[in-house]
């Protein structure tokens, strides 16, 4: 096994998943802000430490997904982010796409920045300690009409350079075609366009001789859209999201992970475990985990307030969910 291999296979250890914790500072800055936390980028630092520092996070966590400007701040132990989860056992990783933008001839849809200088990049975040990465793509849906064929298209093609990169580099890449939650799509809707993402993704990757071994697939289930008006059971979601996996994701692919997407912590924890089972089942080629941002840190961010005095409780918070989460993994 190479060493990228084994890395990949490390972030599916038995009760563990990733945590992500890669908001830019657009959406960092939004999401304290909705918690009426102001902002800065101190703020931002002791926003990631309250979850890094957070004692026996690394009894959950595998790996933790860092924003570029983190890799570079210290914990409330005096000691680098990267250097001090590395210690714990929890791999650092990086976002490194630079965000998505409207597509000129379909402006409702997205296409996400960041190859012109991304092997400049890759070598910097590396000597900072990150050992894998990712790269996000936006999809939308909105009725028959999108997400177009094209921008599918587009969107995997830089998916594949980006992994192609980044395995060159020595990195492990997380490919993450999120198929977005917001709409008034059906959950067969969504299956739909889910199976056309990942069927073009991965042969995109194929063309791009990107080796599946090292690759990792963040993904959304198959869920009704969150204007819908429509709640699917965790059985049924299972059901939708392991056909969609099982028909477009080849079995060498080291392991694929979740994304929440707007899920309550209480819905992205039970369709998990419905996940899981379902799995189980069918006897599904790959390990399965989560990487939640929104789901792993909404109680404690409405506890934390920015407040240093309510950090434990938001901690405990925080530790609770992971408990949560890694049993409905187990
Ligand atoms: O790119 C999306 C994040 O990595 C996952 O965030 O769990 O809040 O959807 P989420």
């Amino acid at each position: 096994m190479t060493d990228l291999v084994a890395t990949a296979r490390s972030l599916f250890a038995q009760g563990k998943g990733i945590l992500a914790a890669d908001e830019s500072v657009h959406t960092a800055t939004a999401r304290l802000a909705s918690y009426g936390i102001p902002t800065s980028a101190e703020m931002r630092r002791q926003y990631r430490d309250l979850f890094f520092g957070a004692e026996g996070v690394e009894r959950y966590l595998s790996g933790i997904i860092l924003f570029s400007e983190t890799l570079l701040e210290k914990g409330s132990d005096k000691k680098l982010f990267p250097k001090s989860l590395a210690a714990r056992g929890i791999a650092p990783g990086v976002k490194v796409d630079l965000g998505t933008e409207p597509i000129s001839t379909s402006p409702h849809e997205f296409i996400t920045q960041g190859l012109l200088d991304l092997p400049e990049r890759l070598a910097e975040y590396k000597k900072q300690g990150a050992v894998f990465t990712k790269w996000r793509a936006a999809i939308r849906i909105d009725g028959d009409q999108l997400p177009t064929s094209a921008a599918i298209h587009e969107n995997a093609k830089r998916l594949a350079s980006y992994a192609k990169e980044v395995q060159s580099a020595g990195l492990v890449p997380i490919v993450e075609p999120e198929v977005l939650l917001e709409g008034k799509h059906s959950r067969a809707r969504s299956r739909t366009v889910l199976e056309e993402v990942l069927g073009t993704l991965f042969s995109v990757l194929e063309e791009h001789s990107v080796d599946p071994a090292s690759v990792i697939l963040k993904t959304s289930m198959a869920l009704a859209g969150s204007e819908s008006g429509k709640k699917d059971t965790p059985e049924e979601i299972a059901e939708d999201t392991l056909a969609a996996l099982m028909s477009n994701v080849p079995r060498q692919v080291a392991g694929i992970v979740f994304l929440s997407g707007g899920q309550t912590p209480d819905e992205a924890t039970a369709n998990l475990a419905a996940i899981m089972r379902k799995a189980k089942e069918l006897n599904a080629p790959w390990p399965l985990t989560f990487s939640y941002a929104r789901a792993l840190q909404e109680e404690a961010l409405s506890i934390w307030k920015g407040k240093e005095e309510n950090a434990p409780a938001a901690r405990a918070a925080f530790l609770a969910r992971l408990a949560k989460v890694s049993a409905a993994r187990l």
